[in-house]
């Protein structure tokens, strides 16, 4: 698969988003396990997932354990996958998603990760979520904290600022930036363009429209759809072409809960859209030359 970089390391420019296989309508644990197996299988090397991936409070670390047994039941050959995960976000009884980005909370929280995955330190730990009721710089501190002590290898930030990334940057080197970004959400445009200005891995989350669009193809438009009819593949890869298109720094991390996406999303890593193809989408979705990375 195409490689790109994260931090110091390549991965295949398409990850697996893992959310889909532990949250509400996930399949069953063989259909799982299959769906991880055939990402591998095709070429993945980046799972991103979080400790609150999981049905309600009660679950903490359920998608961390399933990637953990995966990997662990394909042996060496899967060492040198990197495993993303996340703290600082928990889900509450009612089916939400809550910020606690208190540094000690960080801290036993990457350490119910580590145990989660059954790795002697974590690949790439992300923030989760600003929590607006502890300073910045006080969450991310923990997080360097986590990597000068040899748990966490590199650390990213996810739903964040383009100010937010630079005084990250003050504190700990932030390899990747995982913010919402999809055809029908383009608001992450603003920092997919610092990030590929900085160097910084660019993650994008829903990158195909969320788990909404299931099954169908990505929100917003019917362009997807179109370029796809022409080339003979599918709206999804078409999508996760264009991400890719956008700078190289994205890393899109489609969800999946079937073998049969993923090893379709994957594909889109080998898939090059036409300079008027990529026209032709941007102008469906009204993005203009300024809204592109340089
Ligand atoms: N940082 C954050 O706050 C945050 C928030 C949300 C998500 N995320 C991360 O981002 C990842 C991706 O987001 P997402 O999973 O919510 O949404 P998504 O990637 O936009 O869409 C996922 C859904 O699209 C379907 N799909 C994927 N590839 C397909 C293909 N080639 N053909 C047909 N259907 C396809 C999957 O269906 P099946 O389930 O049927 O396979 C899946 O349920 C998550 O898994 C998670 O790791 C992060």
């Amino acid at each position: 698969m195409l490689q790109r970089k994260l931090g110091d390391v390549g991965v295949g420019a398409i990850g697996l988003g893992a959310l889909p296989m532990s949250v509400e309508g996930r399949p069953d644990r063989a259909q799982s396990v299959a769906t991880i197996h055939a990402a591998l299988d095709c070429g993945v090397t980046l799972i991103d997932t979080a400790d609150c991936y999981g049905i309600g409070p009660g679950e903490v670390g359920h998608n961390e354990r399933l990637i953990g047994e995966v990997l662990a039941a394909r042996g060496a050959e899967a060492s040198g996958v990197v495993v993303a995960t996340k703290g600082g976000q928990y889900r509450t009884p009612d089916g939400g998603y809550h910020a606690n980005g208190r540094p000690e909370h960080l801290r036993l929280a990457c350490e119910a990760s580590l145990r989660a995955t059954g790795r002697d330190h974590i690949d790439l730990y992300q923030l989760h979520a600003v929590d607006p009721a502890v300073p910045f710089l006080d969450a991310v501190g923990a997080l360097a904290g986590l990597q000068r002590e040899g748990k966490v290898r590199m650390v990213g930030l996810s739903n964040v600022t383009v100010p937010q990334i630079i005084e990250a940057g003050t504190v700990v080197a932030v390899v990747s930036v995982q913010n919402r970004l999809s055809p029908g959400s383009l608001a992450g445009l603003a920092e997919l363009r610092h990030c590929a200005a900085a160097g910084i891995a660019f993650l994008p989350w829903a990158p195909l429209g969320g788990l909404r669009v299931r099954g169908t193809e990505p929100a917003g438009t019917s362009v997807f759809a179109a370029i796809g009819a022409e080339r003979g593949w599918s709206a999804q890869r078409v999508c996760l072409a264009w991400h890719l298109a956008l700078a190289p720094v994205t890393i899109p991390i489609p969800g999946a809960s079937r073998p049969g996406s993923i090893i379709d999303s994957a594909s889109a890593a080998a898939s090059t859209l036409s300079g008027a193809e990529l026209a032709r989408i941007d102008e469906a979705l009204g993005i203009g030359a300024e809204d592109r990375p340089a």
